[in-house]
């Protein structure tokens, strides 16, 4: 496996690596990246029958992250990282420096992720997806790959870089990736780490409440209203007792495609629930924000 460091150094030996499949990280990498590795692995073979190398790029973003968060106290395992990749048969890892991305001095330029970024983790954290569709641009640029993957665990992120693929016409196929779950439901994100073992018991409520808004309408509930009540109730219920503060974020249900809330609201139109439609959640755990998703109806492989 090759561990490239320089954007030189890549274009260099980019021609031995015919048709590639890139995995865009941000590191610290767990079971669900490398099922990234393989969903996509098998996907496009299967698909195509092509697909020469995989490479995952391990790169901490700045520009995705505001002031206030994490960039900072973001895990950089790096050794841990290559690893991991090298069990999991990559090719190559790219794991730039910030100054390698981002040189010191230059203009920079970014990009208006567009309409799927206005809600939800857009609101949340303004200048987030610009910051996304900005790295990710470079790194299609860098890499050139055939084929990208991302984890429907970032459900928004995974939207907007499937628009912004399309829009500008890279003509890179998206591959997304199933969320990968612990054995107690939580989904797997680097973020994990950051929670303390009560924390983490208080966590498992998102889940729980996913499965039990999922399970009011396999009993025929078709409110959107009552559905995201059941979720919402579900998220705020302490069934740990431990006195772990949460903060609700966001619980809500959306379509699919356009991210738009099925419950109406200011400016919005009624939209009709279905089994795709998006059960999204935001949840703080004390000083940790997590995000999880599902559809209504989970498909089996999901
Ligand atoms: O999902 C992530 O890890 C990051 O947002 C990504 C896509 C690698 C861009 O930095």
């Amino acid at each position: 496996m090759r561990v490239i460091r320089t954007i030189e150094e890549m274009r260099r030996l980019r021609p031995e690596l015919g048709r590639l499949g890139l995995v865009p990280t941000m590191g610290a990498l767990h079971a669900g990246h490398v099922s990234l590795v393989e969903v996509m692995r098998d996907r496009v073979k299967r698909a195509t029958g092509v697909l020469d190398s995989t490479a995952v790029s391990v790169f901490v973003n700045p520009t995705q992250f505001a002031p206030h968060e994490d960039f900072h106290r973001y895990p950089r395992p790096l050794e841990d990282d290559l690893a991991m990749c090298e069990g999991a048969g990559v090719d190559l890892v790219f794991a730039p420096s910030v100054e390698e991305m981002y040189r010191p001095g230059e203009v920079r330029v970014s990009m208006d992720p567009g309409m799927l970024a206005r809600r939800w983790e857009g609101e949340l954290r303004p200048g987030h997806f610009a910051g996304v569709c900005q790295v990710v641009a470079k790194l299609f640029n860098i890499l050139t790959p055939s084929w990208a993957c991302f984890g429907e665990k970032d459900f928004q992120q995974l939207a907007v870089l499937r628009a912004m693929t399309g829009s500008l016409d890279y003509g890179i196929g998206i591959v997304a990736g199933p969320t990968r779950r612990d054995a107690d439901g939580l989904a797997m994100s680097s973020r994990n780490r950051y929670l303390s073992p009560a924390q983490r018991a208080r966590a498992l409520a998102i889940p729980r409440a996913i499965r039990a808004t999922q399970k009011a309408y396999a009993d025929g509930e078709k409110s959107v209203q009552a559905l995201e009540r059941v979720l919402r109730e579900a998220l705020l219920r302490d069934e740990t007792s431990s006195g772990v503060e949460v903060e609700l974020q966001y619980a809500v249900i959306v379509d699919p495609e356009t991210l738009e809330p099925l419950a109406g609201g200011e400016g919005t139109e009624l939209r009709t629930l279905a089994d795709e439609s998006r059960i999204l959640v935001a949840v703080k755990v004390g000083t940790t924000r997590l995000i999880d998703n599902a559809a209504l109806v989970q498909l089996p492989n999901h």
